[in-house]
């Protein structure tokens, strides 16, 4: 049965159809409504109620904290796959077979250097730059050691352009912190797995050897899988609104990373961090944060809690909170911002303020503190998230350069001065 939603605009009718997606969401197709209604538009800042696009990668239900990616849940995936895989089935759809799996691998490691001319460019920066800008500029810059632009219309470049970004990427990744941290920049080392190579090109000393600990690898892979995707968050939509312009896959990307550096969307981790710090340099008084976090006179924000969409606990923060502890207990790290971040989430998840507006710790209330275990620096965390977003943002360009979606082009409804005539610099 197809549905109908109608619009009355000044006693006219308008019917427009209702879309319904694979796991019953609605939606009321607008496409037509300006050309029928002869100029009448939409207005929802923020997209609270706007769908972008129509998509088959990831699917969220943020009442029921349900999260997965190409239809398998983000627990099975996080407890049976691993990050190249995941990659692989966002990117592609399926999962790859054992070879498929291997040749994937195998091409993005072929890939795994840089031009050494990138060095320069990084030279550049103040040791004091925030790897964020530093990795954006960096992949940005890419585009001009591989200027060709993809021809998406042959699925052969389209891979290419993939496994070539997901070979360089945790290179930028790892030398922004080694720039930062006054380490000489490396390469890996192809005979280990994608996460342990990371770990080895981030941490690795030029006079010993790394030694990755196996417990470290599993859970920073499972960070980056909870990380992959998230359907049209902010950095996503950036990706595929840069990259309708038909702009190329690297410069689309960038844009992402410059929109998840906020702190409201990935620089959240960071912020999560540094607020821990505060409260435990202040006495560590929970409950002090916890009324300033109500007070609306207040800019205070409890960061690490609440999501646009999870009105729910974050699923991925339920299995990152477990990792967490695996981890400092492996380390042997008793970290006092643990008992702070646990405290909070104890007293918020009481708290009539938060329980009513449905706001439950996000991805970024533990993940802090896995990377803060592992020695990796807070400015380093947003980074971190941009590597395991990869594959997702890959993803979503690639789905939306497919399916030859137009160019993204919001309107908007104007509310500023009506005509008025132009008086010279001496009559004003
Ligand atoms: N602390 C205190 N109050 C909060 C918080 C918070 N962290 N988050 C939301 N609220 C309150 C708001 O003040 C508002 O209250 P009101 O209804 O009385 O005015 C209500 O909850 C709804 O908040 P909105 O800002 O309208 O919710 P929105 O969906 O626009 O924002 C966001 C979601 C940005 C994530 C918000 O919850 C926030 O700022 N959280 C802290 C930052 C954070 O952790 N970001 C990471 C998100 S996850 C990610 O991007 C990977």
């Amino acid at each position: 049965m197809s549905r109908i939603a109608t619009i009355e605009i000044d006693g006219k009718k308008y019917e427009f159809p209702v879309i319904e997606g694979t796991e019953n969401e609605l939606a009321i197709d607008i496409k037509t409504l300006r050309a029928v209604t002869g100029g009448v538009t939409t207005i929802d800042p923020g997209y609270k109620n706007t769908g972008s696009c129509e998509s088959a990668i990831t699917f969220l239900n943020g009442e029921e904290g349900i999260l997965r990616y190409r239809g398998y849940s983000i627990e099975e995936l996080a407890e049976k796959a691993d990050f190249l895989e995941v990659a692989y089935l966002l990117i592609f759809g399926e999962l790859p077979t054992k070879e498929e799996l291997e040749k994937f691998h195998s091409d993005i490691k072929s890939h795994a250097i840089v031009d050494e001319d990138i060095k320069k460019i990084l030279d550049g920066f103040p040791k004091a730059a925030h790897p964020m800008g530093v990795l954006s500029s960096l992949t940005s810059a890419l585009v001009a050691f591989n200027p060709t632009s993809v021809n998406v219309d042959s699925e052969e470049e389209m891979y290419n352009a993939i496994v070539r970004i997901l070979g360089k990427f945790p290179v930028l990744t790892a030398w922004a912190y080694r720039k930062q941290a006054g380490l000489p920049l490396d390469y890996g080392d192809n005979s280990l797995g994608y996460v342990e190579n990371f770990m080895k090109m981030m941490f690795k000393k030029p006079t010993e050897e790394y030694k990755c600990n196996p417990v470290v690898v599993d859970s920073l892979d499972k960070l980056l899988i909870l990380h992959a995707d998230h359907e049209q968050n902010c950095s996503t939509s950036t990706v595929r609104i840069v990259g309708s312009s038909n702009a190329g896959l690297f410069v689309s990307l960038s844009a992402g990373i410059n929109a998840l550096w906020g702190p409201l969307h990935g620089g959240a981790n960071q912020a999560v961090i540094e607020m821990l710090e505060a409260i435990k340099e202040d006495g560590g008084d929970t409950k002090k944060y916890m009324s300033k976090a109500k007070d609306k006179s207040d800019p205070f924000r409890l960061m690490g809690f609440g999501h646009r969409v999870y009105k729910n606990f974050d699923p991925r923060a339920k299995i990152i909170k477990v990792s967490a502890d695996k981890v400092l207990h492996e380390l042997g790290v008793e970290d006092p911002i643990l008992d702070i971040a646990k405290g909070l989430e104890k007293e918020a998840l009481e708290d009539t303020y938060f329980v009513d507006r449905k706001l439950y710790p996000n991805v970024d209330f533990y993940s802090g503190i896995i990377y803060r275990a592992l020695g990796i620096p807070t400015d380093m965390f947003t980074p971190m998230f941009a590597l395991g977003r990869l594959p997702g943002w890959i993803a979503q360009w690639r789905e939306m350069r497919l399916r030859k979606e137009p160019i993204g082009r919001p309107r908007q409804v104007y509310i500023g001065e009506t005509y008025r005539s132009f008086k010279k610099v001496e009559d004003r």
